[in-house]
């Protein structure tokens, strides 16, 4: 699928991942090396990311989920969530300005109760800005955790069950995929995390299962279009059996 751009590299179209999935890992260490505050490292990683969605829109890549902010982030210093959260915030509101010519459909997965009403109101109007585009859909993870998803996703089953809307012996993986944040969506294809870490670290732990894993000890804000085409196209010579042979 092409969505109005060309090609600048020669990728097997055929092999391309339908989703990515990209822990942005390393931006305190980046600005640790500079003798910066870790702020500067959080928004040298939002302008990685930029750069990133245009080459995944360029690559004709239909979804990228980004983990940007976890349930378990809370437990950083309070003036670094408050930055992350105002960085989210301004990304959310040029969504429009940066995105701009890349068409990119705006989703923000995790749970929405614990966060401010800015934020909560700034989310709803860029999806809906941006729900009629027709390029890649990039998920924002905030106040994500993929134990969290699933315990959710259980606990609407329950309900239903409870409501009479659902047997206990029809639940089937289908019926739980359908209850996540990212229903409707494939599995993640590829699995990127940067700056030499080997974790899942609580990421869409349902939809990762038979993920290929990249990793690079690139810190993120060094994270660049080319090292992402790499891994793309190393994703397309690997072997997928899922459980076959
Ligand atoms: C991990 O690096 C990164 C995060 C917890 C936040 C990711 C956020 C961004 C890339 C920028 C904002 C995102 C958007 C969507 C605007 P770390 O701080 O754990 O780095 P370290 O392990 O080197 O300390």
């Amino acid at each position: 699928m092409l969505f109005g751009r060309k090609r600048k590299v020669k990728i097997d179209e055929n092999r391309l991942p339908r989703h990515v999935g990209i822990i942005m890992d390393g931006n305190g260490r980046w600005a640790k090396k500079r003798g910066l505050p870790r702020s500067a490292g959080h928004s040298a990683g939002a302008e990685a990311l930029k750069k990133i969605v245009t080459e995944a829109n360029n690559l004709g890549i239909e979804y990228v989920t980004v983990y940007a902010f976890s349930t378990e982030n809370w437990k950083r210093p309070a003036d670094e969530v408050k930055y992350l959260m105002s960085l989210l915030l301004d990304y959310l509101k040029n969504a429009e300005k940066n995105l701009a010519g890349d068409n990119t459909v705006i989703r923000v997965i995790g749970s929405r109760a614990e966060l401010g009403d800015e934020i909560r109101e700034q989310i709803l109007k860029t999806e809906k800005l941006t729900e009629h585009n027709t390029g890649t859909v990039l998920n924002i993870a905030l106040n994500y955790g993929g134990r969290e998803e699933i315990t959710r996703a259980a606990r609407e089953l329950c309900a239903d069950v409870k409501d009479g809307l659902l047997d206990t012996e029809s639940i089937d993986e289908k019926a739980v995929e359908d209850r996540l944040y990212t229903h409707g969506q494939p599995d993640v294809d590829l699995l990127i995390r940067t700056s030499g870490e080997m974790r899942l670290s609580n990421f869409m732990l349902w939809q990762v299962s038979y993920a290929e894993m990249w990793f690079t000890d690139k810190l993120w804000p060094d994270f660049k279009p080319a090292d992402f085409r790499h891994a793309v196209n190393e994703f397309g010579h690997r072997g997928r059996r899922f459980g076959g042979i």
